[in-house]
């Protein structure tokens, strides 16, 4: 099935995905293998078929991006909302304290939201959320209880060994816990699972260095640090006061996170002789790094300066790196799933990008911009990455994540 056929032109520019003759293709380094995912067969659902979602935690920054990209999803269909008490009861366009730049979509104005209980789910066969992480842990595991697919964003679940921390460019394969997951619960779950997303800081980071990785082997030490805007820290978040004409520098638990969740995601699933799986936290191969974490007065898109040092002597040069990143083709991309980015990284050529401002919205904010890549002169190569924090760093992780998990059967219809 082809999604070009279904969607047609007018379909992918609406998207935000710029077309081959979209003037809005920014100047820099483009791969030549130019794809479009819409291009690819789709495995595991069929033409004209739809798939109802819910949105937990739908009022908040990370819901209504949600709410706002699935609007013109091919197939998710948002069926379903859930947010606090203070939210229940109320017609979303009453409950919520939208924030988007398009207007709400019509289709989920009226929509009743819901207590975040799975018997308002039932018809969902995928769960988003973008809860608050104090009340994500509980209700997650309800819902998965209730035999719900649920993607969440939350660090609730991040570091239990049978849960996939999974950043869509990067360790879809780690989606091959799920069955294990699945059999240790009681009773046996069917189709209840937990995927989660990274830290939106982390989101940025692993791209890349999967990336060389990839490339060039095992990366042996990384060092950076984060300059992140205020809606990380979700609605109102930073007080103006503290954060106009400042940077602070100090966000609680952000630098153990990002030097932690990088080990899952970048490692690999080892198997015990009774076939048991687990995450090997890239223990082939150590990988040492070191974060330093600030909030600035930005209101979306996280920027990040990187310095590498690779396991392999001599070191790949700059002109590799750039290569490399730009040859990076994830396996959300070959299985032509519709949110994925058509460049996972997109390498500048200019001495002065990215900037949040300008590239957080390329492709939709669903890749990273990569740019600044030089010789460092005390590890090997350094760079700089801007993610968008509210889109590929939560919301699209989610949506791709599903996509993934649809087109390899570990969601069946
Ligand atoms: N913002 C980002 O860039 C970003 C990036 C990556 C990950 N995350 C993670 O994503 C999650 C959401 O972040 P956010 O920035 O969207 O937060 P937020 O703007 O504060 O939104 C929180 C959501 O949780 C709901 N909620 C709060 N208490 C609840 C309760 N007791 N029961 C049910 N729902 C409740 C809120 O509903 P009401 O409106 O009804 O209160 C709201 O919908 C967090 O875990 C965060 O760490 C955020």
């Amino acid at each position: 099935m082809s999604f070009a056929g279904i969607l047609g032109r007018d379909f992918v520019g609406a998207l935000g995905f710029p077309t081959p003759q979209s003037s809005s293709v920014p100047p820099g380094f483009l791969p030549t293998d130019s794809q479009s995912p819409f291009l690819h067969d789709m495995h595991g659902i069929h033409q004209g078929e739809l798939v109802n979602i819910g949105v937990l935690g739908a009022t908040g920054t990370v819901g209504q991006r949600f709410i706002a990209l699935l609007e013109s999803h091919p197939y998710f269909v948002v069926h379903a909302l859930g947010a606090s008490a203070r939210s229940a009861g109320k017609a979303y366009s009453k409950a919520v304290n939208w924030k988007q730049t398009t207007p709400i979509p019509a289709s989920v104005r009226d929509l009743p939201v819901h207590a975040c209980e799975p018997e308002h789910f039932r018809e969902c066969v995928v769960v988003f959320s973008g809860l608050d992480a104090d009340v994500a842990g509980d209700i997650e595991a309800a819902f998965r209880a209730a035999d719900l697919a649920v993607f969440s964003n939350a660090k609730s679940y991040r570091r239990d060994p049978h849960v996939p921390l999974i950043v869509p460019l990067v360790n879809t394969s780690h989606l091959s816990i799920i069955p294990q997951q699945r059999s240790l619960h009681t009773p046996p779950l069917r189709k209840g699972f937990i995927v989660t997303n990274a830290n939106c800081s982390t989101t940025g980071v692993v791209i890349p260095l999967a990336a060389l990785e990839r490339a060039f082997g095992p990366v042996e030490s990384c060092l950076i640090t984060t300059m992140q805007a205020v809606s990380g820290a979700g609605y109102p978040g930073v007080p103006s006061l503290d954060i106009f004409d400042n940077i602070v520098p100090y966000i609680p638990g952000e630098e153990e996170k990002m030097e932690w969740e990088t080990l899952k995601i970048l490692g690999g699933i080892g198997e015990s002789d009774a076939g048991a799986q687990a995450f090997d936290m890239h223990a082939g191969t150590p990988l040492r790094i070191s974060a330093s974490c600030t909030r600035v007065p930005v209101i979306e898109g996280h920027t990040e300066t990187v310095s590498v040092r690779f396991a392999r002597r001599p070191p790949p040069s700059p002109q590799q790196v750039r290569e490399a990143l730009l040859a990076y083709t994830p396996e959300a991309q070959t299985l032509g799933c519709p949110s994925a980015p058509r460049h996972a990284i997109y390498v500048h050529e200019e001495d002065d990008r990215p900037q949040p401002r300008l590239d957080r919205n390329y492709q939709q904010g669903a890749g990273v911009s990569v740019g600044r890549v030089r010789q460092c002169r005390v590890l090997d190569v350094k760079f700089v990455v801007l993610v968008n924090n509210v889109n590929i760093g939560a919301a699209t992780s989610s949506i791709i994540n599903a996509e993934v998990a649809i087109a390899k059967g570990v969601i069946t219809l």
